[in-house]
């Protein structure tokens, strides 16, 4: 995309770092970007869902595992937020040839390191759509008899499921939009946004 001006970028995140401004960093950097969670709002989500899966754990350990590349940030935020002694795994999945996920079709293209037999699981993703990776991971991970199994989503789409899939702990239910930052990318930018913001139709490339 080339709407966005990178030098006008890197000036207004140096200009609001040397601030200490609090006003939104990526709202100064992309000022045509419509903010739908700050990272005031997301950090007290993520409070709160860290608070109710220690409580939910009493006291067990717990293997947090994080659907890359989306979750990375939320993963990292969340294991912060839990008060227990936890242990990060990665996978990586992507749909087959060049069709949507909707497909149905579900390629995984990174493993986990460790087992996860009799361990207390919690697979971390960035947003729930139409639940097809989800109901693939959850079959994989299940063939490997972990103690629990629960499903984190920072942000769930309802409307769009096609695999039942009922996330034990989410961040936010919305309809369906196309959202960007804290992890989600429009073709691989946008990733670093502190902020989730709205991709609108009309954005320049
Ligand atoms: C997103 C998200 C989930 C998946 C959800 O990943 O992180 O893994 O889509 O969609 P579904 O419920 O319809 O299966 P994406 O393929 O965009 O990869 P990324 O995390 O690398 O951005």
């Amino acid at each position: 995309m080339n709407g966005i001006d990178t030098d006008l970028h890197r000036k207004a995140w140096l200009q609001a770092l040397n601030s200490g401004d609090t006003i939104s960093m990526s709202a100064a950097a992309y000022p045509d970007l419509e903010i739908l969670y700050t990272r005031q709002q997301i950090a007290e989500r993520v409070a709160e869902l860290g608070a109710q899966i220690t409580r939910d754990l009493n006291g067990e350990k717990l293997v947090m595992v994080g659907v890359l590349k989306g979750a990375a940030p939320f993963l990292a935020d969340l294991a912060r937020a839990v008060q227990v002694d936890a242990t990060f795994d990665f996978v990586a999945t992507s749909s087959y040839g060049h069709g949507s996920r909707s497909s149905g079709a579900v390629k995984l293209i990174k493993d986990l390191d460790q087992p996860i037999e009799g361990k207390n699981v919690l697979v971390v993703e960035d947003i729930l759509d139409t639940g097809i990776t989800l109901a693939y991971l959850r079959k994989l991970f299940l063939q490997q008899r972990p103690k629990t199994l629960r499903i984190a989503t920072l942000l769930d789409k309802p409307s769009r499921r096609i695999e039942e899939i009922k996330p034990d702990y989410v961040g936010f239910s919305i309809p369906n939009l196309f959202v960007i930052g804290y992890g989600m990318d429009y073709a691989e930018r946008y990733r670093n946004l502190p902020d989730i913001c709205l991709m609108t139709p009309d954005h320049p490339e």
